[in-house]
């Protein structure tokens, strides 16, 4: 035990045992935490640049989404240069070694085992031959013998977490834990952890697309809202450099109802299409249906547009859909999402050559978005030739190798819809 300091200060009383805590200067070098890399760019990226000896990282999603897939894949790469680890709850070691098979990287040096008491798997990692990386695939299927608890309950999922962050921060071992998204109940899903883990991230897609996005909620060790783009093939997840492209390989032109927003997401420009449909409804109260947006959005656009512009859609239907899986939260799609919908009620195909960015205020008004050049040079590599977007005072024009059209009020976009005759389009 380290002997007590007194505090001297008159009028204090002695704390018994209490020691005096260390200040450090602000200004240091600060020590960095070394990272491995595992070659997965699109992963690497989104952990902040590589893993953090001795950090805690959960990766959540649906069931089925391709968690087990991708982590197979990052420690496969990994075990060319250090000890990894992979521990099944959910499938057997044969499940396992089929899938390193079919991904055609069975004859990596990864150690497996199906195992679900806490207490064991500890007790096995906790050597001096234990691994500097290690799957737990997934935190719901563990259990400690301590607690009567089912594996999976709130109480079962935190308790064996918080041993197995433990043993990370104790040996160094970066841990990376499985999450499953769950629906509201009795298991408990991946956000019962994330207050305890050093990285977050969430690997989504939707079912029938072969685009999956790993993105980072949270990072203790680098910036969050960067993402990574994989494509699900049969031989596994292949890395998507070029987003962009990727999303908009299915795209149509001159169809009414659908605009390419240039995005950003994290670091990265990122171009999609927005989608919208406005039909006749056979409802009563008309639907708004939103994929890959926020709703609370789409109806501030709408309303916008109506009060602001005369643009009504009355009692239609109105979908909204961002294509190829993608979620946008930038409000910087405003502007796409009232150009698809404007387009879609008039019949009049937004021009083909142009991107859309910019944030649309509740007077009517195109608000700046960061990452201008940024958006514009993501446009103009896709071969894109002008860009609907909100002024940019004191900038000169013709720098940019696109044709910016700068828009102040929403309303100025309606010219763009109004004066061509309506080609015989489908819809959307
Ligand atoms: P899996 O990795 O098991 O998902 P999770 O661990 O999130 O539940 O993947 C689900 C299924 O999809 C599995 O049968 C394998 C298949 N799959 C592919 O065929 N190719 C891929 O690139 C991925 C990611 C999955
Ligand atoms: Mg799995």
């Amino acid at each position: 035990m380290e002997e007590a300091v007194p505090d001297q200060a008159p009028g204090r009383p002695h704390r018994v045992g209490a020691r005096k805590i260390e200040f450090a200067e602000l200004n240091g070098t600060p020590e960095h935490a070394p990272r491995r890399l595992s070659g997965i760019t699109e992963f690497d990226r989104v952990a902040g640049g590589g893993l953090v000896r001795g950090s805690v990282i959960l990766i959540g999603g649906d069931p089925g989404i391709g968690k087990s897939t991708l982590l197979l894949q990052v420690m496969c790469r990994l075990a060319g240069g250090a000890r990894c680890a992979y521990i099944s709850g959910e499938e057997a070691i044969d499940q396992v070694r089929m899938r390193a098979q079919r991904l055609g990287t069975a004859a990596a040096p990864v150690q497996l085992a199906a195992a679900t008491n806490v207490t064991d798997i500890i007790n096995t990692l906790d050597s001096a031959q234990g691994p500097d990386f290690c799957v737990i695939d997934s935190i719901q299927t563990m259990y400690l013998d301590a607690l009567d608890s089912a594996p999976g309950t709130v109480g079962q999922v935190r308790a064996s977490a918080q041993e197995l962050i433990r043993l990370a921060k104790r040996r160094g071992t970066v841990m990376l834990l499985v999450g499953h998204v769950t629906k509201e109940g009795a298991i408990a899903g991946p956000r019962v952890l994330e207050h305890m883990v050093d990285t977050v991230m969430y690997f989504e897609g939707e079912r029938g697309h072969q685009f999956r996005i790993l993105r980072a909620v949270k990072n203790r060790f680098g910036p969050t809202d960067e993402i990574g783009v994989f494509e699900m093939t049969d031989r596994g997840l292949s890395e998507v450099p070029n987003p962009s492209a990727l999303f908009l390989a299915e795209r149509r032109g001159n169809v009414s109802g659908a605009a390419v927003f240039a995005g950003i997401e994290g670091t990265r420009p990122v171009l999609v299409e927005i989608q919208a449909l406005v039909s006749p409804s056979p409802l009563g109260t008309p639907r708004r249906a939103v994929v890959g947006w926020d709703s609370a959005r789409l109806a501030m656009v709408l309303a916008v547009l109506e009060a602001r512009c005369g643009v009504s859609v009355g009692p239609n239907d109105v979908y909204l859909n961002v294509a190829g899986g993608l979620r946008i939260a930038e409000p910087a799609a405003d502007l796409a999402v009232a150009a698809a919908l404007i387009s879609s009620l008039t019949g009049v195909p937004v021009p083909a050559d142009a991107v859309l960015f910019g944030e649309i205020g509740l007077s009517g008004e195109v608000r700046a978005v960061s990452q201008t050049d940024l958006r514009l040079k993501e446009a103009a590599k896709l071969g894109f030739s002008s860009a609907l977007m909100p002024r940019r005072p004191g900038r000169s024009k013709g720098e940019d190798s696109i044709r910016m059209l700068e828009f102040a009020e929403v309303g100025d976009l309606l010219p763009l819809f109004r004066d061509k005759q309506a080609k015989p389009v489908g819809r959307g």
